[in-house]
């Protein structure tokens, strides 16, 4: 076995063949391709399972009251919903649709809170029928529309509060929240988040549980969420004489992985010091008792497991300028290079051994001058049929995809001990047409 390149940001089972091909839970990538075609998502089951368990253990080793709720949003299908309920996460949901996929797989909807800043009546009215835990409320419009609707079902919903702190957490400016000029929560600075936990401890069909709030992603400062923490814990002890009891406590997700080898985010336990210790600190200073923590991760867990594998086609030199080595996926299956210039690695999984020679920028095959995946890669030698396996592509990739030039969006597998399991098939040419009314 030789050394996997790049091993900082590939799944923590991966390991390099005596072909040289890379090998994910045991599977040769060559022979995933082979078998499902590509462009394929190859998610490492160990590297879901070491992420989840590496979060539970930071979190609840310092505050043992420690609830995870995987975000639905980085990536959800009906395995992998089913994985992560079997690891006891619960789960965060944007939308009537993530609410109905947990459903039809079975994840008891307890465990599930319902975020976003316009849920629709109707994605309201279903989730208090079937029951949802709780909902993070984050306007005055869902506040009064979900208190007639819990009324009409005759319980009272369990809820959040939604509060902006203003924190800065100096991420991409499309991916920050808890800033005061923000679509999300209610501030804190403009005292709406005031007005807001009294409407909501004011309301007869709702609980007011706690607060919740979230900065961004990713995060790779730990300053912001310690601050943002003390600042909402201090907000939730000035609103104890409103009558608000603080019994839970979310400070959302945004915790960052590393894309490329440069790229050091905090270990989990980082997070945890600086989360867990801000609130306990809070919780002492005001004399508060201390809630449940409510931790959000969705980029941390699915993004380090998961791989995308592509083929290279068209290579075109220009000389002096640069070569642009074309494969069959792109901004189709991930948007994130050309909408955050998000930067990653790439290898040539069918030449895992060889070094990393020659500078190519990686083009998709969208009909787009800005569909790259990634600009100046170092990467071995390639040629029309070698396999490009690009990391940390778990995490808002596949979640992301669109049917843009109707290229089908792509299939998905789970591998763990040799075995590659189809998760997702790719989509074809009917299922795209399928909607279509003619
Ligand atoms: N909780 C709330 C309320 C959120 O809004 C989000 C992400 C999370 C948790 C999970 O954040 P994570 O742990 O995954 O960083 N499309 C962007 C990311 C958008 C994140 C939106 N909210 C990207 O590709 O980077």
């Amino acid at each position: 076995m030789t050394t996997v390149p790049k091993a900082k940001v590939f799944p923590v089972s991966t390991q390099v063949n005596d072909r040289g091909h890379l090998v994910i839970g045991g599977c040769d990538l060559v022979d995933l391709a082979a078998e499902f075609g590509t462009p394929l998502y190859v998610f490492d089951e160990a590297t879901l399972r070491a992420q989840a368990e590496g979060f539970g253990e930071a979190f609840r080793s310092l505050h043992a009251d420690t609830t995870l709720l995987y975000a639905c949003k980085a990536f959800i299908n009906v395995a992998l919903a089913r994985l992560l309920a079997g690891y006891g996460l619960g789960f965060d949901v944007v939308s009537g649709g993530e609410l109905a996929l947990l459903r039809a797989a079975g994840v008891p909807l307890d465990r599930v809170y319902f975020h976003g800043n316009n849920k629709t009546p109707e994605e309201l009215a279903q989730a208090v029928e079937w029951r949802i835990g709780h909902v993070a409320v984050d306007s005055f419009h869902e506040l009064a529309l979900l208190d007639e609707i819990a009324g009409r079902a005759g319980i009272v919903q369990p809820v959040m509060i939604r509060v902006s702190p203003s924190t800065d957490p100096h991420t991409h400016r499309l991916t920050t929240t808890g800033v005061l000029d923000s679509k999300f929560g209610f501030p804190i600075e403009t005292g709406q988040a005031k007005e807001a936990v009294r409407q909501a401890l004011a309301a007869k069909n709702l609980d007011l549980e706690g607060l919740h709030f979230h900065l961004g992603s990713p995060i790779f400062e730990l300053e912001p969420y310690a601050e943002a923490v003390e600042l909402v814990m201090g907000f939730a002890s000035e609103m104890r004489e409103q009558g608000l009891e603080l019994r839970q406590f979310s400070p959302g997700g945004g915790y960052a992985i590393a894309y490329t080898e440069a790229d050091e985010p905090p270990p989990p336990s980082a997070y945890a010091e600086a989360i867990v210790g801000a609130m306990k600190r809070s919780c002492a200073s005001h004399g508060m008792p201390e809630p449940t923590l409510l931790i959000e991760p969705g980029r941390a867990i699915a993004g380090p497991a998961g791989v995308a594998l592509y083929t290279v086609g068209a290579i075109k030199d220009v000389p002096g300028v640069r070569t642009y080595v074309s494969v069959d996926g792109g901004m189709g299956d991930n948007i994130r290079p050309a909408l955050y210039g998000a930067v990653y690695e790439a290898v040539v999984a069918n030449a895992a051994s060889e070094p990393a020679t020659e500078t190519v920028t990686i083009a998709g095959k969208y009909c787009e001058s800005g569909d790259v995946l990634v600009h100046d890669a170092r990467i071995a030698p390639v040629e029309a049929g070698s396999l490009i396996a690009i990391p940390a592509s778990g995490a808002y990739a596949p979640a992301m995809a669109s049917t843009y030039n109707l290229n089908g969006r792509p299939a998905i597998v789970l591998v763990e001990g040799g075995r590659a399991t189809l998760i997702r098939r790719r989509e074809s040419y009917a299922d795209m047409m399928a909607q279509d009314v003619v």
